[in-house]
């Protein structure tokens, strides 16, 4: 598939997101009652936690990060492993997850929109666990491990060293965790401007394909499956770079019966197989 209709094929996705329905979006069938019953002690149910809407848990996330979270070039849908994880997290609390054309933000303004409330419960994001995230908002238990990678394109020889200078250019996501890796560690290329932070991985990934670009850094996850399962088989993973990064759900800070209830589903998530699961579908072994 070329660049070019690749990128056409997400945006058309975005407006047919825009036309679906929520049910059909996410496609979970829901808990029609009872989600409160003694039988499930590990989960409150949802008593407590302030909800935007009553009996769903409204969800945020930047959706140009698969295998994490996309949509679906042919229907629309939210897909994912953050998608199906947040399905399993609401059907713990007895709620239905909430996913809707409204969903998808730029990466940096997720934390924004969950500190000033009123939009999203939670945003789910293979948003890492970081000490600057936590003063604006609180962050879940860790529910997965990821590393950094340092991608190029096939037979480029570009190396960590090579990048270092101020005639390279670097695509990352702004405000994510690689673009503040690759600010720390391509400083020439940093000062010369040349860390080029862009909304989305996809088109970052389509630069270092034709050039644009000559690197990217992103999550390892995220650049193996665009790799080996996603069509960008033209690109390499150079370098994976081992910082150690845990993903958390972000929850407003005015919300501490919520993230209990998220701490106690992803508890019970993990107990009872679904978590192992997901991450076999999704990354084909547990990370
Ligand atoms: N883990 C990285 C971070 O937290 C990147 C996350 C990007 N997520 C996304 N849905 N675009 O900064």
């Amino acid at each position: 598939m070329s660049t070019m209709s690749r990128r056409g094929f997400l945006q058309n996705s975005a407006l047919v997101l825009g036309g679906l329905s929520l049910t059909s979006l996410v496609g979970c069938g829901g808990q029609a009652s009872g989600g409160s019953e003694g039988s499930a002690p590990a989960a409150a149910a949802g008593a407590g936690a302030k909800l935007v809407e009553e009996g769903k848990l409204t969800c945020i996330s930047n959706m140009y990060f698969p295998p994490f979270e996309f949509m679906d070039e042919k229907t629309g849908e939210a897909k994912g492993f953050d998608i199906e994880l947040s399905n399993a997290i609401a059907e713990h609390m007895g709620l239905t997850a909430n996913w809707t054309s409204e969903s998808n933000q730029s990466f940096d303004s997720l934390v924004p929109t969950i500190k000033a409330g009123g939009k999203a419960d939670i945003a789910i994001a293979g948003m890492t666990i970081t000490e600057d995230r936590k003063q604006e908002v609180n962050l879940s238990n860790p529910y997965l491990d990821s590393n950094q990678s340092l991608v190029i394109k096939k037979g480029s020889g570009e190396t960590l060293k090579t990048l270092d200078s101020d005639e390279k250019t670097i695509a990352v996501q702004a405000g994510t965790t690689g673009a503040d890796w690759a600010k720390e560690n391509f400083p020439k290329a940093a000062s010369a401007g040349n860390i080029k932070g862009l909304d989305d991985i996809i088109t970052a990934m389509e630069g270092v394909s034709t050039g644009n670009f000559n690197a990217l850094v992103t999550d390892l996850p995220v650049a193996s499956y665009q790799i080996n399962e996603n069509g960008f088989d033209g690109l390499e993973i150079e370098e994976e770079i081992p910082t150690g990064e845990q993903y958390g759900i972000a929850v407003s800070k005015d919300n501490p019966q919520l993230l209990d209830d998220i701490n106690a589903a992803l508890e019970a998530i993990k107990q009872d197989g679904t978590m192992a699961k997901l991450q076999k579908k999704w990354f084909g072994q547990e990370l």
